[in-house]
């Protein structure tokens, strides 16, 4: 069977309208995990970016960029680190503040995640205004890492999250919009 990858996991993200609250469409893309073939072919898209490229870790973001994250890590060879949201990490801890297009939010990494100059691809399922890649990001850099991409399965160039990653000096990489 031929495909085309990018075409074939945008028409299985499923588009829920009014989620989490009114005027906003969230990307579902649990359907994408939950079917064997559209699973693999985005894992395999990741592996064929960066295997080969200089990386140490993989650093993905709670809760959808755990999933992708640490598949493309193992598929990898690399450690994986979580970016986790407020609270829920039990050693030390650094903290980034950043707003959502829905609220506000804080997300946390373990002091000890990261070497300083080790590389670090940062990966979540979706930008959107980019306020959290761009939080993220910092902190890994708080931590004296060299975050060489960001990237996710989903941009939303119209919220202009991309662009904002990208003016801030990072390479960003994105399966679909
Ligand atoms: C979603 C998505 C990204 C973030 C993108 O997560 O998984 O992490 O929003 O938005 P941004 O580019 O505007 O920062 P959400 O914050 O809804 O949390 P969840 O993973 O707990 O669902
Ligand atoms: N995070 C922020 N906006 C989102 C959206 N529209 N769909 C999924 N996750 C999101």
């Amino acid at each position: 069977m031929q495909i085309d990858p990018t075409q074939y996991i945008r028409q299985i993200i499923r588009n829920v309208p009014d989620w989490p609250k009114p005027g906003v469409t969230f990307r579902d893309i649990t359907p994408v995990l939950q079917d064997p073939r559209s699973f693999r072919v985005l894992i395999d898209l990741f592996v064929y970016r960066y295997m080969g490229q200089k990386l140490d870790l993989v650093a993905g973001v709670d809760a959808r960029g755990f999933i992708v994250g640490s598949v493309l890590a193992y598929e990898l060879n690399l450690g994986f680190v979580p970016v986790r949201k407020k609270g829920k990490l039990p050693f030390n801890t650094v903290a980034e503040e950043y707003s959502l297009e829905y609220g506000n939010a804080s997300v946390e990494m373990h002091t000890d995640s990261v070497r300083p100059g080790q590389r670090v691809l940062l990966i979540d399922d979706l930008i959107a205004t980019g306020g959290t890649l761009l939080a993220a990001a910092r902190l890994l850099q708080r931590l004296g890492a060299n975050v060489v991409e960001a990237a996710a399965i989903i941009d939303l160039p119209e919220l202009g999250g991309s662009k904002a990653v990208t003016d801030s000096g990072l390479s960003v990489y994105t399966v679909c919009s």
